[in-house]
């Protein structure tokens, strides 16, 4: 994610810019910095860790003037350290960019800048644009150097690839900040004598509420005495400010009551960049000798909590799609349980943090067995991406409540990639059937898109049944982990009793925990299985539960005879119904749980971590 902000104004810059990556600290915090012009040179201030250790620095340093820009960054190109720290530079110090999102091309670009003498100082994408622009700049000779510089920051963003929002400052116009905005996340905010931008409102709250809201492919260019505002092709577009009327805790929030509701939102967008990386990403992990991945016949997956149930769907796309056996281990099981060596064996970790410390445990195991290993994870530079000989990131953005629901569903399409590409390598699957598979994939974030649709229904439906002190899941095949989650989704931030079963198992004990009322949610998309699925409505019915249809348009009519409530989500393929699923059940534990006034963000005895054993 990473956050932007900047300052020109009258005042000095470095207290906002501090108080705003402050209020930025949420959308990454593994390192910060500012740049600000001073006496017309950049006076950069950067440093690993959150925005707390920049503050120390900042207040060795003291750097002074009244045009600043600083960032705090969620690390994807490049381990957090100084050096990939933001702002970045070109060759002569005195061009500063700070960004979000990703530059798709950066590499060919950076092979171009090198080829022509730039030297480059980090491992981030980031540092292209700045040596991009001072390029741009040697072709941009006439006008003011305000005016070049606004025309070599549009020559640049023209030849990036991706979805980014950036911010630029030259030594030479100190009273000047442009900022760039595609697919990705970028506010100015209006003050008197002083203007902002920023990658989220809460940033520069305190200062002012009048906002614009840049549109994609706009670009803005900041001084002292106001803001304009320009399309594509370089026009001046009109600027229509908002009035925000959020506190500023609310604003945090992006208007919503809590992060996790925040976070269920946020999924279309984290899906979306997840596998705007997943061709090129997996074709390099395919690629390296290190793991050998195309000569592996077992597959152990490992990990934690939500995770595991991630890595439980893995299993059913590594078997059907790359034909490969996968079994699947809690990590903390896998560290203490014999596992016979064997040659050409992959261990998967599944993580958000990939600082847990049983999933770190299992991979360690797994090394001294001799195991290949690969980490699908949220947190570039965590314990777990050095841990493994590769790494496929999840490109969701930090986590912030304790209950995980982007990440949990961006780990399934990220090992649903894995095996249609392992499978596609392998000549496990032909062409035709990969492409089949990769469009529907593809199509999944517009699908979950639509699915948050049912929000209000969902709502609605809690409202009778929430004060239940026992709540069951039931799903078949790829939805039997999915009950599991919408069961630990519940139980972890609403304190009830909560239990997911494979549907076929009910009738071999858990039935006897049923009772007149219980509620049963039963997943039951129109698919293959729909009728084993009905059959347990009826089952369940008959013991006297409440039961609670999870089905697809499709099986609307038939699920509605045998259930007292449906919960209609759209119809994805097989293989992909779950992430939809889901995002149903995300919602009713969130509405369970408010109804019933717990803290959802920070539910009693949990921690969002969990780093000890
Ligand atoms: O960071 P990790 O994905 O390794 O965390 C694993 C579990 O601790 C985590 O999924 C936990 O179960 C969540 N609180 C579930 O919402």
């Amino acid at each position: 994610m990473c956050g932007i902000i900047g300052y020109v104004g009258t005042k000095k810059c470095t207290p906002a810019l501090i108080d705003g990556l402050k209020k930025l600290e949420y959308r990454g915090y593994d390192s910060a910095g500012i740049a600000v012009v001073q006496d017309g040179q950049i006076v950069r201030v950067r440093a690993v860790g959150k925005v707390a250790e920049l503050e120390k620095a900042v207040a060795q340093d003291k750097p002074q003037g009244t045009c600043g820009i600083g960032h705090t960054r969620w690390a994807t190109h490049g381990k957090p350290s100084e050096e990939n720290s933001h702002p970045h530079t070109d060759c002569s110090g005195e061009i500063v960019v700070v960004h979000n999102g990703i530059i798709e091309n950066y590499l060919t670009l950076k092979e171009k800048l090198q080829t022509l003498g730039h030297k480059f100082q980090s491992e981030t994408d980031t540092e292209v644009i700045a040596h991009l622009i001072e390029e741009n700049l040697k072709h941009t000779r006439s006008g003011s150097h305000e005016q070049r510089l606004f025309r070599a920051v549009m020559k640049t963003s023209a030849e990036l690839h991706g979805a980014f929002a950036y911010g630029v400052m030259w030594a030479k116009t100190p009273r000047q900040i442009i900022g760039v905005k595609n697919q990705s996340p970028l506010v100015v905010g209006l003050g008197k004598n002083e203007n902002f931008l920023a990658s989220d409102v809460p940033a520069f709250l305190k200062y002012t509420s009048k906002v614009l809201f840049l549109e994609d492919g706009q670009t803005a260019v900041l001084t002292p005495d106001g803001v304009k505002l320009y399309g594509m092709d370089g026009q001046e577009t009109k600027v229509k400010t908002t009035k925000i009327s959020w506190d500023e805790k609310t604003a945090e929030k992006g208007g919503y009551k809590h992060f996790m509701l925040k976070e269920i939102y946020e999924q279309p967008q984290g899906l979306e960049d997840t596998l705007r990386t997943a061709r090129e990403d997996f074709g390099r992990i395919l690629g390296l000798k290190t793991t050998d991945l195309r000569n592996i016949k077992n597959v152990y997956l490992v990990a934690c909590g939500t995770a595991y149930h991630a890595a439980m769907i893995g299993k059913y796309y590594l078997e059907n799609f790359a034909g490969v056996t996968a079994s699947v281990d809690l990590a903390s099981e896998f560290k203490y349980r014999t596992i016979p060596p064997a040659e050409n064996t992959l261990c998967i970790a599944v993580s958000q943090s990939g600082e847990t410390a049983d999933t770190l445990g299992a991979v360690k195991k797994a090394k001294e067995l001799g195991f290949k290993r690969l980490a699908i994870c949220n947190v570039l530079g965590s314990g777990l991406t050095r841990a493994c000989n590769s790494v496929f990131f999840t490109h969701c953005g930090p986590e912030i409540s304790v209950a995980s629901t982007k990440a949990f569903t961006s780990q399934i399409i990220s090992l649903y990639a894995l095996a249609i590409f392992l499978g596609h390598a392998s000549g496990n699957i032909s062409q035709k059937v990969f492409n089949k598979l990769y469009k529907e994939l593809m199509a999944v974030p517009k699908a979950v898109a639509d699915t948050l649709k049912i929000e209000y229904d969902v709502r609605h439906l809690t409202k009778k049944i929430y004060k239940s002190d026992r709540f069951i899941f039931l799903g078949r095949n790829v939805d039997y982990p999915i009950a599991l989650e919408g069961a630990l989704k519940l139980k972890e931030i609403s304190y009830v009793s909560a239990e997911g079963f494979a549907a076929g198992e009910i009738k071999h004990g858990p039935i006897s925990i049923i009772d007149k009322g219980t509620p049963v949610l039963i997943l039951m998309p129109k698919n293959l299985l729909f009728d084993k699925m009905l059959s347990a409505c009826a089952e369940c019915r008959a013991r006297g539960a409440f039961v609670i249809a999870l089905t697809t348009p499709d099986g609307k009519e038939e699920a509605a005879a045998v259930s007292d409530k449906q919960i209609i989500v759209p119809q994805a393929s097989e293989y992909l119904q779950p992430v939809l699923d889901i995002v149903a059940l995300q919602f009713f534990a969130y509405w369970v749980a408010k109804r019933l006034g717990r803290d959802i963000d920070q539910p009693r005895n949990l921690a969002k971590s969990v780093t000890v054993e």
